[in-house]
Order: C-alpha cells, then sequence, then structure tokens
C-alpha cells in the first residue's frame, strides 16, 4: 500500500482503528478472531494500528489496556515493520508531569509487548498545562521510548502551544463527510507543519457505508452508535440524501460507498490519514482498500458540488 508520513514517522495510506474489539460497538469478538483480523489487516498492507489504554468493556477501569493486550498479541511477530499508536489519559496526581506520562507508558508498553510506543497521544485535554506535557513528550522522545507524539480532539489553539514545546507528530481528530470542522484551521495549519491529521471515525460510525439504515440494528450496552447525533431515528433517516448520493456515486466508480467517503479524503488532503474501524474481517480489507481508489480532478469537483448542495443533520465536532 502506498504510505503518507506523520512528520518522520511513515504509515500506510489507510490505517486500522483497533477499538471495537473491546469497546464502542456493541459485543466484541472472540480475541482469537480479533488477533486474526489484524493479521489479516496487516498481509493486505497496513502498517498502521490505532488502540488506547482505556479501550475495553464499557470502558471499565477493570478492563483498561484490553485493546492493548490484543494489538500486542496480534503484531509481536511483525513489531519492527509496523505502526503502533497509543493514547493515555492523563489524570490529576503526584509526581511530575513526565513522572505520570511514564507510568501510563511503561503500563501500555507492557500490554504491547513492546520497548517502544511509536506514536503517543493524549487522548484528551485534562487540567495539566499542555506545554508540560508537551516538554514531558519531548524528554521520552529523547529517551528513545517514544517516536513521535500527538494530540486528539484539539483545536489550532492547544496545537500550536504545544508545537513549540516538542512538534506533534499527528493530531487525531473526527473527521468525514458529515463531520468536516477540520477543514477550516486544523488541517491547513497540520499541513503547514509536517503534522499528519489521523481521521478517526471516517465512516461516520457506519453511517457513510450506507448500511445503517434503522437504529434497530444498534446494540444496548457499551454502543456509541446510540448517541452519534448523525445516527439518531431522526438524523438517520434525514441524512438518507447523501447515502443515496455516495451509493450512486460508488457504484459508477466501481468501489463502496465506505471506500469512496475515504478517497474523498485521501484526494483533498495530502497529510489525512484514515484510520476505519470495524470488527468483522471482510469489512476490515474493504476500508483499506480505499487507498487504491483514486479520484480524477473532475470526478472529486463532482463530489465536492453534490456534497456542497447536501444537508447533513447532526454533529459532533472536535471539542468534547
Ligand atoms: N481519538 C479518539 O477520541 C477516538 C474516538 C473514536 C475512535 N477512535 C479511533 O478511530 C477508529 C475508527 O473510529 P470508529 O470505529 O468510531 O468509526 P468508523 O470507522 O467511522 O465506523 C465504525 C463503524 O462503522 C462500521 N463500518 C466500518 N466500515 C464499514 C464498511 N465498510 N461497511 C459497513 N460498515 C462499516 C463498523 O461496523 P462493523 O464493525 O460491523 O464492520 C462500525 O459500526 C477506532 O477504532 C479508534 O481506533 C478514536
Amino acid at each position: 500500500m502506498k504510505t503518507r508520513k506523520l512528520r518522520d514517522i511513515e504509515v500506510s495510506e489507510v490505517g486500522m482503528g483497533c477499538m471495537a474489539f473491546s469497546h464502542g460497538y456493541g459485543a466484541i469478538p472472540d480475541e482469537r478472531y480479533s488477533i486474526e483480523a489484524i493479521r489479516g489487516a496487516y498481509d493486505a498492507g497496513c502498517t498502521f494500528f490505532d488502540t488506547a489504554e482505556v479501550y475495553g468493556p464499557n470502558l471499565a477501569r477493570s478492563q483498561r489496556g484490553h485493546n492493548e493486550r490484543i494489538v500486542g498479541k496480534a503484531l509481536s511477530g511483525v513489531r519492527d515493520d509496523v505502526v503502533i499508536a497509543t493514547k493515555l489519559f492523563l489524570d490529576a496526581g503526584i509526581g511530575s508531569t513526565y513522572r505520570r506520562i511514564r507510568k501510563h507508558l511503561e503500563a501500555s508498553m507492557e500490554r504491547l509487548q513492546t520497548d517502544h510506543v511509536d506514536l503517543y497521544y493524549l487522548h484528551r485535554m485534562g487540567s495539566t498545562p499542555i506545554e508540560d506535557v508537551a516538554e514531558a513528550m519531548g524528554r521520552l522522545i529523547d529517551e528513545g521510548l517514544v517516536d513521535g507524539w500527538g494530540l486528539s480532539q484539539v483545536g489550532v489553539d492547544t496545537i500550536s502551544r504545544a508545537q513549540v514545546v516538542t512538534p506533534l507528530s499527528a493530531v487525531q481528530n473526527i473527521y468525514s463527510m458529515v463531520e468536516r470542522d477540520v477543514e477550516r484551521e486544523v488541517i491547513p495549519y497540520c499541513a503547514e507543519h509536517r503534522i499528519g491529521l489521523v481521521a478517526f471515525s471516517p465512516v461516520a460510525s457506519g453511517l457513510l457505508s450506507g448500511k445503517v439504515r434503522s437504529t434497530s440494528q444498534f446494540e444496548q450496552i457499551d454502543d456509541v452508535r446510540t448517541w452519534v447525533p448523525q445516527l439518531s431515528e431522526r438524523n438517520l433517516k434525514a441524512n438518507m440524501p447523501l447515502v443515496d448520493m455516495l451509493e450512486s456515486f460508488a457504484a459508477q466508480k466501481a468501489c463502496t460507498p465506505a471506500q469512496l467517503s475515504m478517497a474523498w479524503m485521501l484526494h483533498k488532503n495530502d497529510n489525512v490519514v484514515p484510520i476505519p474501524g470495524s470488527k468483522n474481517k471482510g469489512r476490515i480489507l474493504e476500508n483499506l482498500g480505499a487507498a487504491e481508489v483514486e479520484l480524477t480532478e473532475e470526478e472529486f469537483a463532482q463530489l465536492e458540488a453534490a456534497l456542497d448542495k447536501i444537508t447533513v443533520y447532526g454533529h459532533r465536532g472536535f471539542n468534547r
């Protein structure tokens, strides 16, 4: 697969979000299936895998690290050929910011069966000043424990304050055809400063695949789709013109709607890398296939024009 750079970190053009093997989309597959699915993605050319310390059933504290363990097992035999990204939540606590971050990092490294993390993100801003976090991340980079660092769900104000202390490799924000806030300031700022924009929920939690037709498909426990704004009963119906447009465009292009939605963001931005999530082996491979879908300038312009005419119902935004 073609690759892109997140500052100096080279990753496959489409990465893989591993969250759903532990959290966020209802019942989780058994571990063996999840491991095979991750290895299947690697065999198909994916070299960029996204996890987080909190991804575990119901985000329960006692289940912390569930997802990192699966990712660690799946990639242990190919560790040097892949980029593993994980994230920490920084609680207020005793000790220096560096010490507190390092404690989280060491626990993640143990679960991931590795002696370094390629890309280490602060999952959300907390009460610790961003400059202190950036300084601590710089120290971890100097020590070789982390290759690059990033922030998630942040605006340019936070990114630029962090960037002057320790340059960032990536910002991981929500970005899809129905969540485009980052196009205004964040993506241009990141492009100017060699920062990759890692797009999470690029398929809008399934909406842009065309396969979500009813909220009755959602599960009652640990399923983010029950609160994703574009997927409420009313908004799901109202968003069908967008899905219909994507389906007919994708049919002409002989690809799937999910692939088309990611090919669109790849064409539009040189510094964007989507990390679609799925707990289904076949759909994981389908999503990686987005990297093969090339849009001509004319097709891209048609798609942009069609998107401009369609109202999107529901908005999550990146400041949460
Ligand atoms: N930084 C953050 O705060 C943050 C927040 C959320 C997520 N993330 C990361 O981003 C990754 C992706 O985000 P996400 O999983 O929320 O959203 P997503 O990739 O937009 O959508 C995942 C949902 O869409 C469905 N889906 C995906 N591809 C499909 C296809 N080709 N056809 C039909 N259905 C498809 C999946 O169902 P199936 O499983 O049934 O295929 C699942 O229900 C996560 O795994 C995680 O690593 C980060």
